[in-house]
């Protein structure tokens, strides 16, 4: 017997394409930022009525510093906007909002409008939203290993018994589910320093969709690909078919 195909529980999005869609209609980078919000919105919600119970976004990589001030300037206020706009919403519809990075680099506004949602939202369980936020998993990683190095100096973890069980712990994501399925937008096939540990064995779905266009029939099509898949996690093929199958 047939049993439907899983839905992916955690779901990790790279959004790229903002830029080259609002140059290919002769508009500034930021309006397809803006427009980025309004698919994150969209996306959010689709995923959710899928069933998808955890859905990671990338939003600034660490290594987004690198543009334009103007243009970080820009994508900093549309995610205070972004936020300050969502509570609401997020309260309603039973989102928790979490992220991961260094959210003590941004700006105080967007600091300060984070812990509020995140507080607000902490309770609800349904449905989480992580944004990934001044994000680079090398960062993670040296952050990880420089707290698990002091904890081990001061005998909190033992020296001789190092496992990936334990280190996981001193990562941002330690209290989440590994992302089943990366999708990336824009036709990037890159990590570009996402997640690159916590998705050793996700299903990843590259579409050329620029960000800005990508909808829930994209969302779906992605998820159906994902139920294609195979995996098998180091086992065989036939270890990992339903007996009878
Ligand atoms: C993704 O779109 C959004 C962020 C990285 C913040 P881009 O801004 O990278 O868009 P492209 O890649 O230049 O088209
Ligand atoms: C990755 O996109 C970061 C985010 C989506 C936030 P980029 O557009 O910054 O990646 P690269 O520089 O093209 O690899
Ligand atoms: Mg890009």
């Amino acid at each position: 017997m047939d049993s439907a195909p899983a839905v992916p529980a955690h779901v990790a999005i790279i959004m790229d394409g903002n830029g080259r869609w609002a140059t290919q209609r002769g508009l500034p980078r930021i309006e397809g930022h803006r427009r980025g919000v309004e698919t994150v919105r969209a996306v959010s919600r689709a995923a959710r009525d899928l069933g998808v119970r955890m859905l990671t976004l990338y939003a600034f990589s660490v290594e987004n510093w690198r543009r334009p001030a103007d243009e970080i300037g820009a994508l900093m206020g549309l995610l205070e906007h972004y936020l300050g706009r969502e509570l609401d919403n997020f309260r309603r519809e039973g989102i928790r909002l979490r992220t991961i990075g260094r959210t003590a680099d941004l700006p105080a506004g967007v600091q300060a409008r984070l812990r509020e949602a995140e507080a607000a939202t902490r309770h609800l369980t349904g449905y989480t939203l992580v944004l990934a936020l001044n994000y680079g998993s090398r960062t993670e990683v040296a952050e990880a290993a420089r707290a698990y190095a002091a904890a081990v100096a001061a005998g909190r973890e033992p020296a001789d018994a190092a496992s990936w069980e334990h280190f996981r712990r001193y990562l941002y994501t330690a209290d989440l589910p590994d992302p089943d399925l990366v999708i990336r937008t824009s036709g990037e096939t890159r990590l570009s320093n996402f997640l690159l540990l916590q998705a050793a064995y996700a299903e990843f779905h590259f579409t050329p969709v620029l960000w800005p266009d990508f909808s829930r029939a994209d969302l779906e099509a992605a998820i159906a690909d994902y139920q294609r898949r195979e995996r098998r996690f180091g086992r065989t093929s036939a270890q990992v078919q339903p007996a009878g199958v």
